[in-house]
């Protein structure tokens, strides 16, 4: 008897420190202490050897012992199901889900795109280039040779590396590879971003963008550009802008002009934005002169052609009535998020 009593005594700490854990491990466990051919079974037929007067006590302990062992298993099956558990807790179909942040297009593609579509009506298609050119294609061949003074008028970014090579300051270097390509008559219009070397304030950055358009055939005159950005302005603008150019100078272009358009915010009137004016300038524009087409080999006394070129910014700055230009490039989500859904 007293041996079988340590025996217990022993398995009991063997119980305790089970180490196992685990739908499987439980499993073990119950076959090796409650299954029909385990422990506890073997126990029981001691019992028959005991002496008549000591089968009571026995059958107490044994039965203490029993509950035991049966509160530990089912302690172990908990694991076990626990283990499942935790699994399937990980999904809980119930809650709602992560949203995916769904961005929105930003104002300068919008107004970029409102451009372009204006054009593409017209039969402009759209025409893209390099933002690191060569001198060329940027100054030389648009009739702005090195020393010309009217490169100052474009501060320009070179490759500290490699001088020959900088950030185009204006779209007018697709025109140029385009007409290289030879294929006339050539309507295209060309957007992308340009780079000077200007201060950085609410009203200019050292980067922005520009749409240039570019028309070459025969018989092309100054009425067919005025037409054309007529046509432009009614659309973008409405019918109520009045329109007015001013001549200008552009190495490029003989005849220049500038196109103003009456002041959109004080109609006209006089306000901060047209500064007093009445009116706002926003794209510059001329017949593409003689020289640039020869630089192209394309022949002068049988092909005329326009040439027109804006920036994106300040349309855009108007339409949404943004007052600082550094909040475009500032990738601050609460801003761009705003014109989600504006057209
Ligand atoms: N390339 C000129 C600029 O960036 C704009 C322009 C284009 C003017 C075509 C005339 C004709 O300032």
């Amino acid at each position: 008897m007293e041996a079988l009593l340590q025996k217990i005594e022993a398995y009991r700490q063997e119980i305790n420190d089970y180490a196992g854990t685990g739908a499987e491990a439980a499993e073990q466990f119950r076959i090796t202490y409650l299954g029909t051919k385990g422990l506890i079974k073997n126990l029981m037929g001691e019992m028959k050897h005991l002496p008549a007067d000591r089968k009571k006590e026995f059958g107490q302990i044994l039965n203490d012992f029993k509950q035991f062992t049966e509160a530990r298993y089912s302690a172990l099956k908990e694991t076990g199901s626990n283990g499942q558990q935790s699994s399937a807790a990980a999904i809980d179909l119930s809650l709602p889900g992560d949203t995916i942040p769904v961005g929105s297009r930003h104002p300068i593609s919008m107004m970029r795109n409102r451009i372009v579509s204006i054009f593409q009506r017209l039969g402009f298609s759209v025409a893209e280039g390099p933002e690191i050119e060569d001198d060329w294609h940027n100054f030389t061949a648009l009739n702005l040779p090195e020393y010309h003074p009217a490169r100052d008028m474009q501060d320009t970014f070179y490759i500290s590396t490699d001088p020959a090579w900088l950030l185009r300051t204006h779209t007018s270097n697709i025109q140029i590879r385009e007409m290289e390509k030879g294929i006339l008559p050539l309507r295209i219009i060309c957007p992308g971003r340009v780079y000077r070397n200007e201060t950085i304030s609410a009203r200019s950055h050292c980067f922005f963008h520009q749409v240039e358009g570019l028309y070459i055939d025969e018989n092309v005159s100054f009425a067919d550009l005025k037409q054309t950005l007529y046509f432009f302005v009614k659309e973008m603008y409405g019918n109520d802008v009045s329109v007015r150019f001013r001549p200008s100078y552009f190495p490029f272009t003989e005849p220049s002009a500038e196109m103003d358009i009456s002041c959109q915010l004080c109609k006209g009137k006089g306000c901060n934005v047209c500064k007093y004016t009445g009116w706002l300038e926003i794209l510059g524009c001329g017949m593409v002169h003689p020289k640039v087409l020869e630089h192209c080999n394309i022949d002068p006394a049988k092909y005329t052609g326009f040439a027109f070129g804006m920036g994106v910014e300040r349309p855009a700055l108007l339409k949404y009535g943004i007052n600082d230009i550094r909040l475009f490039s500032e990738n601050d989500v609460r801003f761009l998020k705003q014109f989600t859904g504006v057209v």
